[in-house]
Parts: C-alpha cells; sequence; structure tokens
C-alpha cells in the first residue's frame, strides 16, 4: 500500500495522538486530527497536520472530517464520553474508509474487560461487526500514567503514596503504541488482527518511581496506602467510579501475578521497544 494514504486521527491532542500525528507525516501520510472546537491543546500537534473540527459526541460534525480520508486512527475519550454516540460514528466511518486502527486494551485480552461495560471492548465489537477493515491495538497501561505521580514527587517530594506499589505492569511508550498503529494503518498485513501491545520489560509500580528519582537525582520511596484512599481520590480527579475500582482490581491482581507482555512493538516497527527509563528522561521535566 502506497504511503500517500490520507489518515484521520482522533484523540489527536492527548497522550498518543501527537505521535501518531509526527509518524503518519514522517511516513509521508497526509494527516488530519480531529479536535474540539477552541480545543486548548493543539499545540502539542506538529506542523503540517491539518486540523478538522469536529465532536465524537456529535457524529454529523465528523463529516468534514472525514471526507476522503482512507484510514481512522481511533481513540475514544471514555473518561470523559460515553460511546452512545460510537455505533453512529461508526456508520459515518463505513461510508469513507477502508481501514481503522482501534487503541484497545489489555483487559479486553485478557478477558477482564466485559462488551457491556461501553468501553474498548464495545468498540472492538462494533469494529467486527462492521464492514471496516480493522486492526485492534490492545495496549498495557501508558508509561504516561505516572505523570499521575508528578504532583507528589514535583519539588522536593519524596514519597509516592499509592496502592500495589508490587503490582508488576508491563507499561507501554505511547510513541510505541502510535508506531505500531501507524505501521498497521499504512502496511499490509495487518488487516483483523488483535495486538498485544507493551513494552519491553516487567516493573512494579515501585520500579518506575525509583526509576524516576534514579533520573531527577533525587531518591524516591514508595508508600503503599489503602485503595479505598486511592479511589476517593482518583474519584475526585475525575475518573469514573467503575473505571477506578477495574483499575484497582487489576493493580491487586498484578501483585501476584505479572501483566502479560509481548513482541509485537519490535515485530511490527522493527524496532526494540522503548524502556520506561527513556519515557522518564523524556519527561523528566514533568517530576522535577
Ligand atoms: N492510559 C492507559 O494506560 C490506557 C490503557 C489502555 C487503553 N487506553 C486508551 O488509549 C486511548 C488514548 O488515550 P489517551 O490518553 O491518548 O487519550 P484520552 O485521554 O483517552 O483522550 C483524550 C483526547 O480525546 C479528545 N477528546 C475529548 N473529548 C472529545 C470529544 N467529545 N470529541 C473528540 N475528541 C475528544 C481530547 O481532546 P482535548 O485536547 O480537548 O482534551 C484528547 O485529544 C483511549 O481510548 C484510552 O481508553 C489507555
Amino acid at each position: 500500500m502506497n504511503d500517500q494514504r490520507t489518515v484521520l486521527v482522533t484523540g489527536a491532542t492527548g497522550n498518543v495522538g501527537p505521535h501518531a500525528v509526527s509518524q503518519l507525516l514522517a511516513a509521508g501520510a497526509r494527516v488530519r486530527a480531529l479536535v474540539l472546537a477552541d480545543d486548548p491543546n493543539v499545540d502539542r500537534l506538529p506542523a503540517g497536520v491539518q486540523l478538522c473540527t469536529g465532536d465524537l459526541a456529535d457524529p454529523d460534525s465528523l463529516d468534514a472530517a472525514l471526507d476522503g480520508v482512507d484510514g481512522v486512527f481511533w481513540m475514544w475519550p471514555f473518561f470523559s464520553l460515553s460511546t452512545a454516540t460510537a455505533p453512529a460514528v461508526l456508520k459515518k466511518m463505513e461510508q469513507q474508509v477502508d481501514r481503522v486502527v482501534v487503541v484497545s486494551s489489555v483487559g479486553v485480552h485478557i478477558g477482564l474487560e466485559p462488551v457491556d461495560n461501553n468501553c474498548h471492548a464495545y468498540l472492538e465489537q462494533l469494529l467486527e461487526q462492521s464492514t471496516l477493515t480493522w486492526t485492534f491495538l490492545r495496549t498495557t497501561g501508558f508509561m504516561a500514567n505516572a505523570l499521575g505521580f508528578a504532583a507528589q514527587i514535583r519539588g522536593d517530594g519524596q514519597v509516592v503514596r499509592f496502592p500495589y506499589g508490587d503490582a508488576a505492569r508491563t507499561s507501554v511508550h505511547e510513541a510505541d503504541l502510535a508506531a505500531v498503529g501507524v505501521r498497521a494503518l499504512l502496511d499490509d498485513g495487518h488487516e483483523h488482527r488483535r495486538y498485544l501491545v507493551s513494552g519491553p520489560e516487567v516493573l512494579t509500580q515501585r520500579e518506575q518511581v525509583e526509576i524516576i528519582g534514579e533520573v531527577v537525582g533525587r531518591p524516591l520511596r514508595w508508600q503503599d496506602v489503602h485503595a479505598e484512599e486511592a479511589r476517593r481520590q482518583m474519584v475526585a480527579t475525575g475518573w469514573p467510579p467503575s473505571y477506578a475500582d477495574g483499575a484497582l482490581d487489576y493493580f491487586a491482581m498484578l501483585t501476584k501475578e505479572s501483566e502479560v507482555g509481548s513482541t509485537v512493538v519490535a515485530e511490527v516497527t522493527g524496532q526494540p521497544a522503548r524502556t520506561f527509563r527513556q519515557w522518564a528522561h523524556e519527561h523528566a521535566a514533568a517530576f522535577r
């Protein structure tokens, strides 16, 4: 397949979107980024991308963004938007697009996430029932989730308080997740694949924080707190309660058995998956 395809990226200003946009542009694709009107985060996007205003909550608002598009890098902002309009968004895509990559979750891969929670498994089911050619990126947790600890570390913080320091994660660098999606959109051979996408190593949450400490040059210590305390804080900062419960139950499980991992990043992109230490160096300023 040639690289002169036109690709629309949704969730373009989130954690993964800017990487997807940059990498698609570098690969020679024409790239559109779906952004909300007055989106405060468009400065995260590189020059050369075409900004298209639209709202996933209003499928008709996507018509201009989708006009003439070949592929969609589809990310749904589950935290802030229900999936009520997802079937109508999918119908719009079916009229224009032949290929969709959707960012899904390891929770679907290991059978923890039910279809009826209207989250990643639901989007997968919609795609399976559509006429579209799809690829699922069932990702483990983002390395960027560690930014959630930044407020406790910045300045002269020494202790990170959160439950389940021994939860062993295979967190993925957002650029690697994007890179797998870019290959799936631009190359043949990824149709109807359900990829488990992970980082290259197993690190406990405690070890991730220790690495951040080494990178910023200040020893950091993990302190386990009760899950209920963390749940209250997560819900207060916008987590839907059922998502907070699901995440905390999952972390508890990962103290007993490590998160699953894969070599998909290296196999699909031809590059080794980035390490957490590399991610921490790139984001050191957020923790200083
Ligand atoms: N974090 C993890 O560990 C993890 C694990 C598994 C799967 N995932 C999935 O990965 C995907 C990408 O995550 P992410 O962290 O990069 O992004 P995200 O935080 O899920 O989504 C934020 C993006 O969506 C945009 N957005 C919000 N409401 C919108 C609307 N109504 N219409 C159009 N766009 C809207 C935001 O724009 P603004 O700039 O205006 O805010 C921003 O670009 C998500 O589907 C998430 O569920 C994440």
